[in-house]
């Protein structure tokens, strides 16, 4: 496959083109929440976790699974459109739109930072590690997942750098467990497995049944 220069910039706002191109009757998201939402709903919730921050949370649902284990949320997501729809589905929690690796002040640091699907997305992972290092109180948690490494993409599929690639006006990063552990070189990683599951058609974003096969990490900051 060619390796290509990406656009950062622009592909940071296909999910936001994505999300106004959905309709009803082809929601993005076709599930109640990502499969592996009790992965980071029963740690946090065995740490004693009350205030979680959703970095990333697209359309809310997520965050309203989060809600409902009576977390006190707040959702963080780029793309204003995810977010108008995360606005129906994820009361009460708060939302804010900014660019997750630079929230900008917050109230107070939270018990617990999650992160579904996001780094697989985004330009700057170690930003995104670092913010959720600074809005975390002592002794916090993040928990989050990611994709593992992939050499082939789709033939839509353009790649920048070693499982860097650009799909549908979106970025799609792909990590090895060394990679892994040193974005969380700072953290102890507490977790760190994969998990695997299907995956209906997401709209016409992703119009086929897939197999989605993540890792999952759970660190706090050392
Ligand atoms: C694959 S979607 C996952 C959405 C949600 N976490 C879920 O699992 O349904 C990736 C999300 O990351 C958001 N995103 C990408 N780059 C971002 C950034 N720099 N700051 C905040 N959100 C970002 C996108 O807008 C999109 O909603």
């Amino acid at each position: 496959m060619m390796t290509t220069s990406l656009d950062y910039g622009e592909l940071q706002y296909g999910w936001e083109l994505a999300y106004q191109h959905q309709d009803t009757e082809q929601p993005l998201w076709q599930e109640a929440a990502i499969p592996v939402i009790d992965d980071a709903i029963e740690p946090l919730s065995s740490a004693g976790a009350r205030s979680v921050v959703d970095l990333g949370c697209g359309d809310g649902r997520n965050l309203a699974a989060l809600v409902a284990a009576g977390f006190s949320c707040m959702g963080v997501d780029i793309a204003p459109t995810g977010l108008a729809h995360a606005r129906t589905t994820a009361r009460p929690a708060f939302l804010l739109r900014a660019d997750a690796t630079d929230i900008g002040l917050i109230d107070n640091p939270v018990d617990a930072v999650t992160c579904f699907d996001v780094f697989g997305q985004i330009q700057d992972p170690s930003s995104l590690v670092s913010e959720a290092r600074r809005i975390l109180r002592p002794g916090g948690r993040s928990s989050s997942t990611r994709s593992p490494t992939k050499t082939a993409r789709t033939a839509r599929a353009r790649r920048s750098h070693p499982h860097t690639f650009a799909y549908n006006d979106t970025l799609f990063r792909y990590y090895d467990e060394d990679s892994i552990r040193e974005l969380f070189a700072e953290w102890e990683v507490t977790s760190l497995y994969r998990r695997s599951w299907d995956d209906p058609p997401h709209g016409d974003f992703r119009p086929y049944p897939h197999r989605h096969d993540n890792w999952i990490v759970l660190a706090t900051p050392r």
